[in-house]
């Protein structure tokens, strides 16, 4: 499907709200019905229509469809945050006894579902480095029925060969779900690979205003329909119509978004690279990525979001660096208008911060719409503090 199609107009039927270009906010919890079978009908089957807005909702369904399209699925759940959009489906779709495999360094909250609430519910993980297809080979057994891949993830950028772990994982009867927010469906196409779910924060490229959470689900509709019939209205993390609304109108600009802040960011990285005092650049492009040809192959482009490394990495010239840039503003999240710093240090107490543990030296950058040049003089700036 053409993507300028499906941005402007797929899922939108203007004269069902007095030709009005933009769509409205259903704003409702419930919906009406006038006889008792038509009310019956939609209490049997509640996938098939709108009852009730912790289920679907008219806004909502515009969403859906634009977002299965984008990733080339067969269908679309979406979720008040990114995390639901992680911790519901895998609830769902997983019992007691059932084991998963994941890569090792998904994003913190995920490591959280898989290391200390899925044992709650007798759900064990192993976790694996991922870059290695052995890896998956050994750590499958009987009771493995789940792959957790982040490629890339969004700390040090590990990326994991998507075709040939779903081919691996349909061998032994084993889906597989993948992370896909630092993409989006623009730069990487998972189901194309053969993943059976993608999950994406919407929170980060998708509503690009930093102003919203929201999380989205694509696979196959049988897939999606037990979730949503099970833990999705369970535990009712749903997206509110407003929301939606921010998210449909984040969409129309996702293209030009991602387009200019790769842009940027690779202009930023060119600087970043030739600079004395930046030991390390770390993105799935860069010529030190021991997977660079995996990355572009499965990746179009890398977005805004990388990590560096100080020539001189202890807590003091880390901390420096951060404090006194001016225009990144420090903070958590990624993939709004604005460039952002996050130093892994700050997720650590002083005590425990180790300069030779490679993660712990790692500073986030993410950068924004702003021109690269004035982020570049930002960045001199706080460098020649160290
Ligand atoms: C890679 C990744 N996945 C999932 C999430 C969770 O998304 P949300 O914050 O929208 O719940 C985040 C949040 O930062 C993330 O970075």
């Amino acid at each position: 499907m053409d993507i300028s199609y499906i941005l402007n107009e797929l899922g939108e039927d203007r004269e069902q709200y007095y030709n009005a270009v933009a769509p409205p906010i259903i704003q409702t919890s419930n919906f009406k019905f006038n006889t008792v079978d038509d009310f019956r009908g939609a209490l049997a089957d509640e996938y098939q229509g709108n009852l009730y807005s912790r289920g679907f909702n008219p806004t909502i369904d515009i969403l859906r469809k634009k977002l299965a399209a984008l990733d080339g699925a067969e269908d679309a759940l979406v979720f008040g945050s990114g995390i639901a959009a992680v911790t519901i489906p895998v609830l769902a779709l997983l019992k007691t006894g059932d084991e998963v495999i994941c890569v090792e360094n998904p994003y913190s909250w995920t490591i959280k579902l898989f290391k200390d609430l899925l044992p709650k519910y007798g759900i064990t993980t192993t976790f694996i480095n991922g870059c290695n297809l052995n890896e998956y080979k050994n750590a499958i057994t009987s009771k493995t029925k789940l792959i957790y891949l982040e490629s890339p993830n969004t700390f040090s950028f590990d990326v994991q060969d998507l075709a040939s772990v779903a081919d691996i994982a349909k061998a032994n009867g084993i889906l597989t779900m993948i992370d896909n927010s630092y993409c989006t469906p623009l730069y990487q196409q998972p189901i194309a690979y053969g993943i059976d779910l993608v999950a994406q924060s919407a929170t980060k490229y998708l509503g690009g205003h930093s102003d919203l959470m929201g999380g989205v689900v694509t696979g196959k509709r049988a897939l999606l329909e037990k979730i949503f019939n099970n833990e999705y209205m369970n535990i009712g993390a749903s997206m509110a119509p407003q929301n939606a609304w921010l998210l449909l109108r984040g969409l129309r600009t996702l293209p030009i978004r991602m387009e200019k802040i790769s842009e940027n960011a690779e202009k930023v990285i060119a600087y970043l690279e030739s600079h004395p005092k930046v030991a390390q650049v770390l993105h799935p492009f860069s010529e030190r990525n021991a997977d660079l040809a995996l990355a572009k192959k499965q990746m179009k482009k890398c977005g805004g979001l990388f990590s560096i490394v100080l020539a001189a990495a202890d807590l003091n010239e880390i901390e420096t660096f951060c404090n006194v840039l001016k225009h990144f503003i420090m903070a958590v999240s990624w993939g709004g208008y604005e460039s952002l710093v996050f130093p892994a240090c700050a997720a650590i107490s002083k005590a425990d911060f180790d300069r030779n543990n490679k993660r712990h030296v790692l500073i986030r950058i993410y950068i924004g719409l702003e021109e690269p040049d004035y982020i570049i003089k930002d960045l001199e700036q706080a460098l020649s503090k160290i």
